[in-house]
């Protein structure tokens, strides 16, 4: 076994809702520790996965997702042959890992951030240079994660909207930032979130054709409400393109994951729906936590990051009360994903009760 990775803890998944019902006599829990989206995909999902016909199980799915790929590829603006698909973007995060990362090489990334890229960094046997973000703001400081860059260092990550902050970074800033990464370095810009952003020119995703070391990240299990479904995509341009198609299992998709995929991406009215209820809470929420004075990062996501205190604390009597949180994160700060109107009006009430 490899040496680096032998005390790995497993990921500390979500408890199933029927246990935490059962222990806490709970009749109505909220799932707000995961990011997921409480509206669900589109109804045209599963629709176009329940008209598709059982015939296809016997046979190897379409290994190019053609449709999803011509799909995606209109929607964001890209070139069909620049797009990677996996099984959710925690595929493309491994992939790419896996197909950039030498032994004793390092990754930089901000702190907090998504925890994917360490692991996969320390599985491939790479160092990782975390460098705090700015704490008064959340955002990402990119002047240190420069300085950070080494003879060894492969690879930058950055999640923008990064999670668990919620902070989002300007185009400007992350293209600034790029100009100044050797190209030897690949810059990772994972936009798990960039849906929920209200900001203009919130993606890199056109800027890769000018830059052989960028890559964009995308997932349809946020916005999309598709976590389920497990699809992700990649966007770079060759030579890591065609090295990433090798290097990916041939048959990574299956039809209902292309076939349901790309019945989502078609549905744009239903995204905007979704997005426009989100920001619509998202503001609720973050006034309140201004009125009250509580420490919160502005959130450009589907989640906020708060400062609590005792994280095991609030995040325990959240439970109790049916709003399940992610209190394991940090000791002091809890993550909140935005749920109904009603569940978050409900978790406002609780947060004021155990912060008293
Ligand atoms: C920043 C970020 N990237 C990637 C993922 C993984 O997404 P997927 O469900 O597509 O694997 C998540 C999920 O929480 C995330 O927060």
């Amino acid at each position: 076994m490899k040496e680096s990775i032998k005390n790995m803890k497993a990921y500390q998944a979500e408890l199933p809702a029927e246990v935490v019902k059962a222990k806490y006599g709970l009749s109505h829990l909220a799932r707000l520790s995961a990011n997921e989206s409480v509206y669900g995909p589109s109804p045209k999902v599963s629709q176009a996965i329940k008209t598709t016909a059982d015939d296809i199980l016997g046979y190897y799915p379409d290994g190019q997702a053609t449709v999803l790929r011509e799909a995606v590829a209109k929607h964001d603006q890209v070139a069909p042959d620049n797009l990677v698909f996996g099984v959710g973007a925690d595929e493309l995060i491994q992939l790419l890992t896996r197909t950039v990362l030498t032994p004793g090489a390092n990754i930089i990334i901000p702190d907090p951030t998504f925890g994917e890229y360490a692991m996969h960094a320390q599985i491939e046997q790479a160092d990782t240079k975390k460098i705090p973000v700015t704490l008064a703001t959340g955002q990402v400081d990119f002047d240190a994660m420069l300085a950070a860059v080494d003879e060894n260092t492969e690879m930058v990550w950055l999640a923008n909207p990064n999670n668990p902050t919620g902070v989002f970074e300007k185009r400007t800033a992350i293209l600034g930032f790029l100009e100044k990464l050797p190209k030897t370095v690949i810059l990772v810009v994972d936009e798990a979130y960039y849906d929920f952003v209200d900001e203009p020119d919130a993606t890199v995703a056109k800027d890769v054709k000018n830059y052989t070391n960028l890559v964009v990240l995308r997932t349809l299990s946020k916005a999309y409400g598709l976590a389920n479904l497990r699809v992700g995509y990649g966007i770079m341009q060759e030579p890591l393109y065609g090295v990433m198609q090798a290097v990916r299992l041939p048959y990574n998709l299956n039809t209902y994951q292309i076939i349901g995929g790309t019945a989502a991406i078609k549905d744009q009215d239903y995204l905007n729906q979704v997005v426009t209820k989100t920001q619509v809470e998202r503001k609720l929420f973050q006034t309140f936590l201004r009125d009250n004075n509580l420490t919160f990062y502005d959130s450009q996501t589907n989640f906020i990051w708060i400062k609590v205190g005792d994280t095991k604390k609030v995040g325990e009597y959240l439970l109790s009360q049916g709003y399940q949180v992610n209190d394991h994160l940090n000791s002091e700060w809890i993550r909140i994903a935005l749920g109904t109107a009603e569940d978050n009006a409900g978790m406002r009430e609780a947060i004021l009760t155990v912060i008293k």
